[in-house]
């Protein structure tokens, strides 16, 4: 097995007195695609911003390409590759669907390149490109937050929630634009409460409860696993 390009091993994660993430280890191997999945409050968003750096960890440890990065700022992160699509989107709506899209290059040389790339993925975006983003559907803002974070040129993106709240036609589209950034060699860990289609488009998947994993496999399996299915996916 070649080494982990990601690795999240024992964290802990804090708020004053609430414990949202304890004991939580897993790998993320280059190139791959790795699923969160797990109710509301499990700790999903958590772990993803401990990996992104956005809050400290109360213990514990990410390692990204063989470094320790767990001190490093946000920022040093994102230029290094860690980039986060986060949950609600988060786009500034009061500036133009170009100005968020140049946010996202702002520690890249040649993000002018990247935007175009972007304008071509996501036709809509070019059409409405001096529009102010806050005039998108929701659908739209989900595909300005990733082409944001794909102009930072990550090397793994971390997805919290990209279909959140979205209609099925537009979460079909989303889940295209993971297997397409996936295909192009981006590795990919995503947070999903819709944990059938984010365990059928993963390798490997790990089940949050409370703060920790609960379990965790090769994503095929964990959809037929009668304790996910029941918990996870019987609804659907
Ligand atoms: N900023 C915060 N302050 C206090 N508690 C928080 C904060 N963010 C999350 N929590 C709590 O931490 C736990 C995990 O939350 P979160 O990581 O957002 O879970 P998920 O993304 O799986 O829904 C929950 O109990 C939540 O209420
Ligand atoms: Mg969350």
């Amino acid at each position: 097995m070649s080494e982990p390009i990601l690795s999240v091993s024992d964290l802990h994660v804090n708020y004053g007195r609430v414990q949202a993430v304890r004991d939580t280890s897993f790998d993320v191997p280059e190139g791959g695609l790795v699923t969160l999945v797990g109710s509301n409050g499990a700790g999903k968003t958590s772990v993803l911003a401990a990996t992104s750096g956005l809050v400290r960890p109360r213990s514990g440890r990410i390692t990204f390409l063989g470094q320790d990065v767990t001190r490093w700022s946000a920022h040093r992160r994102v230029s290094a590759g860690i980039v986060l699509v986060p949950e609600g989107r988060q786009i500034l709506s009061t500036l133009t669907i170009e100005e968020n899209l140049q946010l996202g290059g702002w520690r890249r040389r040649q993000s002018g390149a990247r935007i175009g790339q972007m304008y071509d993925r996501f036709p809509v975006l070019a059409q409405r490109r001096r529009q102010l983003a806050g005039t998108l559907s929701g659908g739209e803002q989900q595909m300005l937050a990733i082409g944001r974070a794909l102009v930072a040129e990550p090397r793994v993106l971390l997805m919290d929630e990209p279909s959140m709240g979205l209609a099925p036609k537009m979460v079909d589209e989303v889940f295209a634009v993971i297997e397409s950034v996936r295909a192009e060699g981006v590795t990919v860990v995503l947070v999903e409460q819709n944990a059938r289609r984010a365990l059928t488009v993963a390798d490997t998947g790990h089940v949050m409860e409370t703060g920790s994993i609960a379990h965790s496999g090769p994503a095929n399996e964990l959809l037929e696993d009668p304790r996910v299915v029941k918990a996870y996916l019987g609804m659907e």
